[in-house]
């Protein structure tokens, strides 16, 4: 590792700026190696003190500086500040640099890709294009004038309004932009390019009529309808729901190839990854609509949580993040199956956050140090972020979370705030007291409450205990009680839930949990209820209950909470999964048989509630399972979950394959009807290929040549992967050959490839990534193969002679000086070595060793393999 190991920010130590910028003009004159960016910004003194202006730059060539119209030449430069001595209050700066889009890789700060420019400045990328007061709490207003070739880039866009335009003798011309709102320079953006462009309206709930823009590769318009129609769905929603309009007269969406997040959502001028934007029946599953739907949503929701209201400095980043994946997640729920999507989002938090809070890279929602912003784009500050926010909802009810709302942007639109800011809203719209509550943002971990009962036959008294606990985590030892809303619902013996005025948590079907213990008693009782606990998933927290199998079953059966039937079906399989684990050569036969019962009566729900069925009828992933264990066995935990599926796929394979003939073949539509049934479907096919059923590969084949979409054709290749279907490598062979010119169907061939489970996966990888058509300057690409591999090819991945990890390695290092934002994020399995066994931990703790050891290594590689090597 370098000598000179970069020091960590705290968020103690933040300060005011020095100085204030209320107004910035800005001149691009672009050129593929040689662009000339001309600043000019209005500072003011913030407060009385004399310190000199420090301003943030990188890779920047500096040509020029001037204030108040005067050359100055008494200025510091190093490698990330430009230092003045200024004595003035007011001033006028205005500086010329020169940058190069075409070399820049790592895709922040101004790029050239794909034969456009665009810019993506959060977290701090807009010091890669001019030297400034980068912060978040610096809120300035923006004009911008592009110049270009007007043939080659005939759009030219940056935030906000377009106010002039001209042409120039030399065949270039210019746009000038202006954006009236006040914005941190996080939100900054420029494209430039030839595109194709889709144009519609939305007209506001006050009778506003916006613009809205579409613009993507020429060629890919009709593909564009999917991502318009989701973005008029998101403006009505968020009236509805919160009363909160657009505020602009044009919302411009842009979908380029090579970028390293989802989206991003710069004032009036989103760039988005051309994956979540371009779909149709053909190219596109019903994953990839969803997903554009809810990544459009979450943008346009960014206008007001994160736009009009922003973070004071980048400790706040789950302010509004977790905020706007909570807004998303309620949109997409109202817009299709609550219960699928919930499920869905307990999923990410159980494979993906879960396991970050078990690592070294353990933080709370608000983090305490930071070292490189971009290593804190993380599940615990997105998606636990969103959990929070949602506890908040279920302890005040939507009628006062509202309030709140309605409380927060009345006191803080235009301003950049904190968490607290945001909690004590709440708590003053709503005069809940959400004190004990606001731990959630500095304590980490995941807390697990312990469930335990005992009922008394003879008089009829059953007590319940909650006892909360949170383990501690890499960065924080000491853990303190957590207030938790905790929904539940006791069943009597006939499955009914037992009420109780008497018992008021009993009513309200929840308990707040707020010390380490908390009892409740119910009197009267015929027999020991089934306590049904976790509703809804109210908090993100592990449960611990004694669960016996004939409750579990009557859970699934019974229970008021779809999301608890779910879970309960969740518990049983895992159950199975374990106890093979341990026990391969004796099986519990008691248990297997009520699990077989139990998916009996699942295949009953697939008429009323084929969502819910769907979901129930799939076992747990490897990594949800692997966060139920304390040590990880990896060849014994793979198998015993293939099995446990295996003995569902053949015990039952009649009822699969009704299932797989009940679901109608119709033209594609997205439409929830038509999802739970494509679903279904494919479930079922993979079910009746695993169990190896006849006619399994006839149908298999069928359906592939017989598909009008990618659902179904990506069913099929799953299906014939995980089967280990001798048709796969031909199925591939044609796939490749219809698609190789369509970069995101390629992904999902790329991904099929990097997550097959083989003996030689390490042998096919090198020829996947010396394909034509691979390139580690392309960050989907990147994921799709060494990002699958990574993370889900868990035999592979985590080979015994550690081959897995070395591969991912040596492109880690390749990586590290292409594109390091990437690169730290697909070393995230290796940092999560804690769990495994010790000659794997000593496996993968050598590699992350060879990747410090690397001369130039980026700070955000260092922050993660520093932590985790500790
Ligand atoms: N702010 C973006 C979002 O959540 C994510 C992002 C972060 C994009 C950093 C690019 C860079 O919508
Ligand atoms: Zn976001």
């Amino acid at each position: 590792m370098s000598v000179l190991s970069p020091v960590a920010k705290k968020r103690s130590d933040y300060r005011a700026p020095d100085f204030l910028i209320d107004h910035v003009d800005m001149a691009f004159h672009l050129d593929v190696t040689q662009t000339r960016v001309i600043s000019t910004s209005r500072f003011t003194r913030n407060g009385q003190h004399q310190s000199p202006l420090v301003l943030d730059g990188e890779n920047l060539q500096l040509i020029s500086v001037t204030i108040n119209g005067e050359p100055v030449t008494d200025y510091h430069q190093s490698d990330e500040h430009l230092t003045l001595n200024i004595n003035q209050n007011d001033f006028e700066l205005c500086i010329e640099t020169r940058i190069n889009p075409q070399e820049n890789k790592t895709l922040e700060g101004l790029y050239f890709s794909g034969g456009a420019y665009c810019t993506q400045c959060e977290a701090e990328g807009f010091r890669k294009i001019t030297y400034f007061l980068d912060r978040p709490d610096v809120l300035a207003k923006y004009d911008v004038t592009i110049f270009a070739d007007k043939t080659r880039y005939p759009h030219m866009l940056s935030n906000g309004n377009q106010i002039d335009k001209g042409e120039l003798d030399d065949g270039r011309h210019w746009v000038k932009w202006q954006d009236p709102f006040k914005k941190p320079s996080y939100l900054f953006a420029l494209v430039a390019g030839n595109f194709d462009l889709l144009t519609d309206r939305f007209v506001t709930q006050s009778g506003r009529s916006v613009a809205l823009e579409l613009y993507v590769d020429k060629g890919a318009l009709d593909k564009g309808h999917h991502a318009l129609a989701s973005l008029k769905k998101a403006m009505a929603w968020d009236e509805q729901v919160f009363g909160l309009e657009y505020d602009l007269d044009i919302y411009m969406i842009v979908a380029v190839d090579f970028f390293n997040m989802g989206a991003m959502e710069n004032k009036g001028l989103n760039v988005f990854n051309s994956k979540f934007v371009l779909a149709d029946a053909e190219s596109a599953t019903d994953d990839d609509f969803f997903n554009i739907e809810a990544v459009i949503g979450h943008e346009y929701f960014h206008n007001w949580t994160g736009n009009r209201v922003t973070c004071r400095d980048w400790f706040q980043l789950s302010l509004k993040e977790g905020l706007t994946v909570f807004r998303d997640q309620q949109f997409s729920a109202d817009m299709s199956s609550p219960v699928f999507n919930r499920i869905k989002n307990v999923q990410i938090i159980r494979e993906h956050q879960f396991a970050e809070d078990a690592s070294a890279m353990a933080h709370p929602i608000r983090p305490e140090e930071v070292i490189e912003m971009n290593n804190f784009y993380t599940v615990t500050v997105y998606d636990k972020g969103a959990e929070v926010i949602r506890m908040m909802h279920t302890l005040l009810g939507a009628a006062g979370f509202r309030q709140g709302m309605d409380l927060y942007f009345s006191r803080f639109d235009g301003q950049a705030v904190t968490c607290d800011d945001f909690v004590q809203a709440m708590q003053d719209a709503t005069q809940v007291d959400l004190s004990q509550f606001r731990r959630w943002y500095s304590q980490s971990g995941t807390p697990k409450v312990k469930v335990t009962d005992s009922f008394d036959a003879k008089t009829g008294v059953y007590h319940i205990d909650f006892t909360q606990n949170t383990p501690p985590t890499a960065d924080q030892k000491v853990k303190q009680n957590l207030h938790i809303p905790f929904k539940f619902e006791l069943l009597d013996e006939k499955g009914n839930s037992i009420s109780d005025d008497s018992v008021p948590e009993l009513s309200a079907k929840m308990i707040e949990l707020t010390s380490r213990v908390h009892r409740i008693t119910v009197t009267g009782l015929q027999a020991k209820p089934t306590p049904s606990l976790l509703h809804d998933f109210s908090a993100p927290i592990k449960v611990d209950y004694a669960y016996s199998h004939q409750q579990l079953s009557n859970i699934i059966l019974y229970s008021g909470d779809d999301f608890a039937r779910w879970d309960a079906s969740q518990r049983l399989y895992s159950r199975c999964i374990h106890n093979l684990a341990i026990s391969p050569d004796t099986p519990d036969d008691e248990l297997l048989d009520s699990m077989l019962q139990a998916v009996q009566g699942i295949f009953d729900i697939a008429d009323v509630n084929p969502a819910l069925a769907g979901a129930m009828l799939s076992l747990p992933s490897f990594e949800t399972l692997s966060q139920q264990v304390d040590e990880i066995q990896v060849e014994a935990l793979y198998h015993a979950q293939r099995s446990v599926r295996n003995l569902i796929a053949t015990t039952l394979s009649d009822q699969w394959s009704t299932l797989y003939h009940k679901q109608a073949v119709v033209p594609y539509r997205y439409v929830a009807d038509d999802v739970d049934s494509r679903r279904l479907r494919n479930l079922s096919l993979s079910y009746l290929v695993q169990a190896g059923a006849p006619q399994s590969s006839d149908i298999l084949l069928a359906q592939f040549a017989q598909a009008d979409n990618m659902t179904d054709c990506l069913g099929v290749l799953k299906a014939a992967q995980f089967g280990e279907l001798k048709q796969f490598d031909q199925l591939m062979e044609q796939f490749e050959t219809r698609w190789r010119h369509d970069p995101l169907v390629l992904d999902k061939w790329f991904a099929l490839h990097a997550n097959m489970e083989r003996s030689d996966i390490l042998v096919r990888l090198p020829l996947l990534l010396s394909h034509d058509k691979f390139s580690l300057d392309n960050p989907n690409r990147v994921r799709s193969v060494l990002g699958s591999f990574a993370f889900y090819n868990v035999l592979g991945f985590h080979a015994v002679d550690g081959s897995g990890y070395k591969f991912l390695a040596d492109y880690i290092l390749k990586l590290n000086s292409v594109n390091p934002q990437v690169a730290a994020r697909i070393i995230t399995p290796l940092t999560q070595w804690q769990k495994f066994d010790e000659k794997r931990r000593e496996l993968m703790r050598y590699q992350l060793a060879r990747i410090a050891d690397c001369q130039d290594l980026s700070k955000d590689l260092i922050e993660k393999v520093s932590k985790s090597l500790n």
